[in-house]
């Protein structure tokens, strides 16, 4: 059994016409859970990553225990207002309006060697805040690692096309 047959879709939710693809049936499975971070520990393994940036909330699933497993230091982008020290923020288009995302201001040194982590890109948006906010702090981003793609939303395509190395362990095509 693979990665994306552990991933379940639920058709219609948040709303009338989304497949919402539920990565808690891939993570409650020991086995899933497992060959999940491995392989995108394995995928890293020679690449010397100082730190693995997650993304609030999905993202940190993943991004800490790869943290752990590649002996790197972990680093959360939080939703606005929840990091307690100086940050500094990006802001990114939702489909009505805006949000937010903040790193620590000393999160990441200069030259650090980053692997970013989230469990999904659709649009891209979040990624490329998180992009821009880990770049103005000088780290090195080695790529945007991420469970699952929806490339029929466009994210993947737009971000490569801007030179951003990106890679999907999975992706659903509908
Ligand atoms: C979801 C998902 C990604 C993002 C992808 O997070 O976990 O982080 O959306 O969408 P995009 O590529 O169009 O930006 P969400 O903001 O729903 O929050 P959550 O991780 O806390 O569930
Ligand atoms: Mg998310």
């Amino acid at each position: 059994m693979s990665i994306k047959s552990r991933i379940r879709t639920i058709p219609h939710y948040p709303r009338e016409g989304i497949m919402f693809r539920d990565i808690t049936t891939l993570l409650k499975d020991p086995v899933g859970l497992r060959i999940t971070i491995d392989e995108i520990a394995e995928r890293y393994r020679a690449e010397k990553i100082d730190k693995v940036v997650g993304i609030e909330s999905r993202g940190f699933i993943f991004a800490a225990p790869v943290a752990y497993a590649l002996g790197a230091g972990f680093v959360p982008i939080r939703k606005q207002g929840k990091l307690p020290a100086e940050t500094i923020s990006c802001d990114y288009q939702l489909e009505y309006g805006y949000d937010k995302i903040e790193i620590h201001a000393d999160a990441i040194d200069k030259d650090d060697r980053v692997l970013m982590i989230d469990d999904l890109i659709a649009t891209g948006g979040t990624m490329e805040a998180a992009i821009k906010l880990v770049q103005e702090m000088g780290g090195k981003i080695i790529e945007c690692c991420f469970v699952i793609d929806l490339p029929g939303v466009g994210g993947s395509t737009r971000l490569r096309q801007q030179d951003h190395p990106l890679y999907s362990l999975c992706s659903f095509d509908d």
